[in-house]
């Protein structure tokens, strides 16, 4: 603490990032990243950006990226709200919708964000605890008093709510906002995007760093009824006009418009995804059902702090959350068939070595 900290910076639980490993040896399981490149449409596009023009501000309003995102999700285009990544659209939204003294609702195991904006926009909130299978109790989201927030699939979980459910959410809260974060809806389960025509309380935030294979480029964004829009954008408006530089702006529109592309890259880590579960399983592993880029794994006997470790040494990173509810478990990022095929054999080692150490014993 420091005496010149505002009340803002003392009240704050900086959220920690996933670490980014130096150098090329590594394996880099931990944050979510997709294992292919973006779309060879961005690459041209970049390429084609890169002119003199880069002296000039981006666009205060990303109108292109916001025609091509309309397109895509058949919605209009004022219903689309653009941000440096997703995080930035989630930060906007805790301004925008929840007030302070209205406590919020978000499960007990979820994005880690969520509770660090809360204590940094002075938004109470309660922690929703899972069931004992780890999905969400769905109805302690109802009549919530400030507002709901969850991701659908959840993070770190990776299990996916049936759009039904979604939609009793978002009816039981009328005239509060419902935020579903669908940061991995592409790799499972159904989209909310329709239900914004019957619902003007509910707000879908979307990025394009996984799915896409832009986490680099930092580009997210909301789909909402437009006066949900108008009011992310009266925050964006007094806080930073220009949000999203120019190539950003650029590589999200070719992104857009590759959908082979991106077809091609979902389903290979979708597969990927299935066959690494069977993988886990084989060796002893619980595995909870993913709809995401991801895997939550469990070992029966090997603490998963020790896991990570043990990976870590063989250059290889994986998530470990230290927080008691989740820490007997690994999220794993699905990573290319070549990666995982390397990242087992190094697993399938640690794996002997302690059941050898074990039965010494
Ligand atoms: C559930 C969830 N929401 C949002 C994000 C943020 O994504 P970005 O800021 O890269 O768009 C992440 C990133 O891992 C996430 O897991």
């Amino acid at each position: 603490m420091n005496e010149l900290w505002s009340d803002m910076v003392q009240r704050t639980e900086p959220y920690t990032p996933g670490e980014q490993a130096n150098g090329e040896d590594w394996i880099k399981l931990n944050t979510n990243e997709n294992p292919y490149p973006p779309s060879p449409r961005v690459f041209k596009a970049l390429q084609q950006a890169l002119t003199s023009d880069l002296r000039k501000y981006p666009e205060s309003d990303p109108e292109k990226l916001r025609y091509a995102l309309a397109e895509l999700h058949q919605v209009s285009a004022d219903q689309v709200f653009i941000g440096n990544g997703s995080d930035e659209v989630l930060a906007f939204s805790f301004m925008a919708f929840f007030t302070p003294g209205k406590p919020i609702v978000f499960p007990a195991i979820t994005y880690s964000f969520y509770p660090t904006y809360a204590a940094l926009f002075n938004i109470a909130y309660d922690p929703i605890p899972l069931q004992e299978d780890f999905t969400l109790n769905e109805k302690a989201f109802y009549k919530s008093e400030g507002g709901v927030i969850f991701p659908n699939p959840n993070a770190p979980t990776g299990i996916v709510l049936p759009l039904e459910t979604v939609e009793r959410i978002v009816s039981e809260n009328e005239g509060r906002i419902v935020i579903v974060d669908e940061a991995y809806i592409d790799f499972g389960g159904k989209t909310a995007i329709p239900l914004i025509t019957r619902f003007d309380n509910l707000l879908v935030t979307r990025t394009m760093s996984k799915s896409r294979s832009l986490a680099g480029l930092r580009i997210g964004y909301a789909i909402g009824s437009t006066t949900a829009i108008e009011a992310l954008n009266r925050i964006k408006n007094s806080f930073n006009s220009y949000t999203i530089d120019q190539l950003a702006l650029t590589a999200g529109v070719a992104a857009v418009k590759d959908t082979k592309y991106f077809n091609t890259i979902v389903d290979a880590i979708i597969q990927t995804r299935e066959q690494s579960k069977k993988v886990f399983e084989s060796v002893g592993f619980t595995v909870l059902p993913s709809a995401a880029n991801f895997l939550f794994v469990h070992h029966p006997e090997i603490p998963a702090k020790q896991l990570h470790k043990s990976l870590k040494d063989k250059q290889i990173l994986v998530r470990h959350f230290s927080k008691p509810e989740t820490e007997e478990w690994l999220r794993i990022t699905i990573g290319s068939d070549d990666e995982m095929e390397q990242f087992f054999q190094q697993l399938f080692d640690v794996v002997n070595a302690w059941t050898d150490k074990s039965s010494v014993y």
